[in-house]
Parts: structure tokens; C-alpha cells; sequence
């Protein structure tokens, strides 16, 4: 299976440090951020990754990370092609790379502490379809949010950003799909933020009865904002994450 790791974005919640810097690379404990998702792929046995980046910023990334030699894995570039179009959007640079096969793709900016191994498991059961991880948050509003059918342990709807919240559950930016979601991506139009949104995608997989789910069990947080961020520094500096020995 091959990984994504989605790291363009304007940082707009991290100025001034995204003025000059791509938000992906400010540290987090011991590494910048772009780091921890890297090693939670490879973890997960995931080495053939692509990452996506704005055409400003890629630069920097080559730099810092090759094609991926420090971290044991293979690294491949591609460029959004439109800045700030959504998550959707930059996730159509990865058509090509991934061709015809089952993928995993991780926000940049989504650290967290589980290993994503047992989830990937599941999803290798299924034999079409997608499926997403799904967290308990103080504040939903802030995000893509589930209404979940826990008895047959279904989604049957998402909401992005919703001003009353129908779970206390947020959709984290830990999504695995077929090749299908192309397609999907394809028919979907720009939300009121003028994105290509991924909840929209995730819901034409709940229509067609192809969205699965778990729930993530450890520490997880969107490090986008100066708060978050500074939550995701202190815990990995408390309680950092062990790197499998390879
Ligand atoms: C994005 C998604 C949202 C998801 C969140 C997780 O939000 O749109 O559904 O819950 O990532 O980090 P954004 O960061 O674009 O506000």
C-alpha cells in the first residue's frame, strides 16, 4: 500500500510563521512536524509515499528530506496545482502515483500518538470502499463532523463545520481509500470557503454504503492554529513517540 501526506495549505491560522515558512515544517518536539507523519506510515509498513506541497514551498521540503534516505522510506513530490483549493483538490496530485491501488492519506498537520497498523488492517479486509478514523473533541464545530448509526456502527452522514454538531466526533485527517475517490473528487463542487471539500467526498462514499469507520485511541490533534500547535509540541516533548527500530 502507498501513503500521502497532504502538506500544502495557506497556514493562514499560523501567521506570522507561514509567511515564510511552509506550516508542515515548524518543529514539534524533536522533528518538524512533516516528520511524525512520515513515521507513522513507515511504521505501518507504508514506505512509498508522496508528498503534496504548494510550488512555493517544495524547495525546502527537497531539502530537508531527499527522497527520503534519513527516514528509511521512498519519497516522491508533487505540487497542488491550485493554493488553498482544498484538501480534495490537492489529493487529485495523487492520481497518477497512486494508480489502481488501495491508499492511506494523512494530513500534514494531524499529529497523533496511535499506530495507525491496526486500522490499515481493517481496511485491507474491505474489499472496496473507504474508511476513516474518528476522534472525541471538546470543540466538534471546528471540524468535519460524523452523525453516527453506532448500532450498526455506520456514518450516515457528515457535516463540515457544523454549528450544531450532530456527535461530539470529529473526522480526523486520517483517511484510507480505493482508487475510486478520483472519481468522487471529480463530481464534487467548491464548498462556501471556495474548497474542494474532503467531507463531501467521504459523504458520496457513505451514499454508495462504502464508508467504514474506528474510533483513535490516543492523543490526536490538528496543530493548525498557534494553540493546537503548542499542545502538539508539548506532548511530544512529555511523551515522545519511539521510532520503530528498523
Ligand atoms: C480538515 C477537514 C475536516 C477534518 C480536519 C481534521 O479541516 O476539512 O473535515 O475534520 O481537517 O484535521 P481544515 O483543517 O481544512 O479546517
Amino acid at each position: 500500500m502507498k501513503g500521502v501526506i497532504l502538506a500544502g495549505g495557506t497556514g493562514a491560522r499560523l501567521k506570522p510563521f507561514t509567511r515564510i515558512l511552509n506550516k508542515h515544517l515548524l518543529p514539534v518536539g524533536p522533528y518538524p512536524m512533516v516528520y511524525w507523519p512520515i513515521i507513522r506510515l513507515r511504521d505501518a509498513g507504508i514506505k512509498d509515499i508522496l508528498i503534496i506541497t504548494n510550488k512555493n514551498h517544495l524547495s525546502p521540503f527537497i531539502e530537508l528530506l531527499g527522497q527520503g534516505e534519513e527516514l528509511n522510506v521512498k519519497l516522491d513530490y508533487k505540487i497542488q496545482k491550485k493554493e488553498g483549493g482544498g484538501i480534495a483538490d490537492a489529493l487529485m496530485s495523487a492520481k497518477s502515483f497512486i494508480g489502481q491501488e488501495k491508499f492511506v492519506v494523512l494530513l500534514g498537520d494531524n499529529v497523533f500518538e496511535d499506530s495507525i497498523t491496526p486500522y490499515i488492517k481493517e481496511f485491507q479486509k474491505q474489499d472496496k470502499g473507504a474508511r476513516v478514523l474518528l476522534k472525541e473533541v471538546e470543540d466538534p464545530t471546528r471540524y468535519g463532523v460524523p452523525q453516527l448509526d453506532t448500532t450498526n456502527k455506520k456514518i450516515t452522514s457528515i457535516i463540515e463545520k457544523p454549528s450544531n454538531p450532530p456527535s461530539s466526533y470529529c473526522v480526523t485527517g486520517i483517511y484510507m481509500y480505493d482508487q475510486e475517490v478520483f472519481q468522487y473528487i471529480e463530481t464534487i463542487l467548491p464548498s462556501n470557503r471556495n474548497e474542494l471539500e474532503i467531507t463531501d467526498v467521504n459523504n458520496l462514499y457513505i451514499k454508495n454504503n462504502q464508508l467504514e469507520y474506528d474510533i483513535l485511541q490516543g492523543f490526536w490533534i490538528d496543530a493548525g492554529t498557534h494553540e493546537s500547535l503548542y499542545k502538539a509540541i508539548q506532548f511530544m516533548n512529555e511523551k515522545p513517540i519511539k521510532e520503530e527500530k528498523q
